[in-house]
């Protein structure tokens, strides 16, 4: 059979842990990450220079013979992931804010979603937020610098303390994290949070897609 070759992207080290995730769950597939370092990070960039970005990335892929590409980047997605789907031959799957399982998890009517400024800022997460939390109130902290300081390590443990502050303070009970980045520090996230307020992330859910997605393609 043959070995399926699945295309992950992120700006920078996000998307290890989804390549870990990946490889996990699909221990069959031949995994290829690209990243961007050199432009990261994405979160204060256009949709225009992500696209320009991204272009020779997804030329890339193609020519390697992916089966599937995860855009495991939600700036990305959330700002071109349209695009992206249309200028590839193969199934796209991208990562975007858990705004919808929050919106029905929460019981509070408050959730907090940690993500870039450009994501924050994009069309898809303001149809996101229309389509699902119209009823809840949607708290987004300034996490502008995080990325950047997770790449370099750098993230110290005060600014991940204030966002749990805040939602504690403002009765939020969910903490959707809107960036691969902030992935590595769930478990600090988790653990300072403590039972009342839930810390999520999709991971699971866009390899579930994944399959999917692989699974209809394989039978056609
Ligand atoms: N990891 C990315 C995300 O999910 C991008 C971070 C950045 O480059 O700003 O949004």
């Amino acid at each position: 059979m043959k070995l399926m070759k699945i295309g992950v992207f992120d700006s920078g080290v996000g998307g290890e842990n989804v390549v870990a995730a990946i490889k996990k769950e699909l221990p069959q597939a031949e995994v290829i990450f690209r990243d961007d370092r050199k432009n990261l990070p994405y979160g204060d960039k256009t949709p225009e220079q992500i696209l320009e970005f991204m272009t020779p990335i997804m030329d890339s892929f193609e020519e390697d013979g992916v089966d599937a590409i995860v855009i495991a980047c939600n700036t990305a997605s959330t700002n071109v992931l349209k695009q992206l789907k249309h200028m590839s031959d193969v199934p796209v799957v991208g990562f975007v804010p858990m705004i919808k399982p929050a919106s029905t998890m929460t019981k509070t009517g408050k959730i907090v979603v940690c993500a870039t400024p450009g994501t924050l800022k994009s069309k898809r997460y303001a149809e996101l937020k229309e389509e699902y939390a119209q009823d809840i109130e949607v708290l987004e902290p300034d996490c502008s610098d995080w990325a950047s300081l997770i790449e370099s390590n750098n993230l110290n443990k005060d600014k991940v303390d204030d966002v749990i502050e805040l939602a504690r303070s403002e009765y939020a009970d969910v903490v959707v994290l809107g960036c691969t980045h902030y992935h590595w520090i769930y478990e600090l996230l988790d653990e300072l949070s403590g039972p009342d307020i839930a810390v999520i992330q999709p991971t699971n859910a866009v390899i579930a897609e994944l399959k999917r997605q692989l699974r209809v393609d394989l039978q056609l």
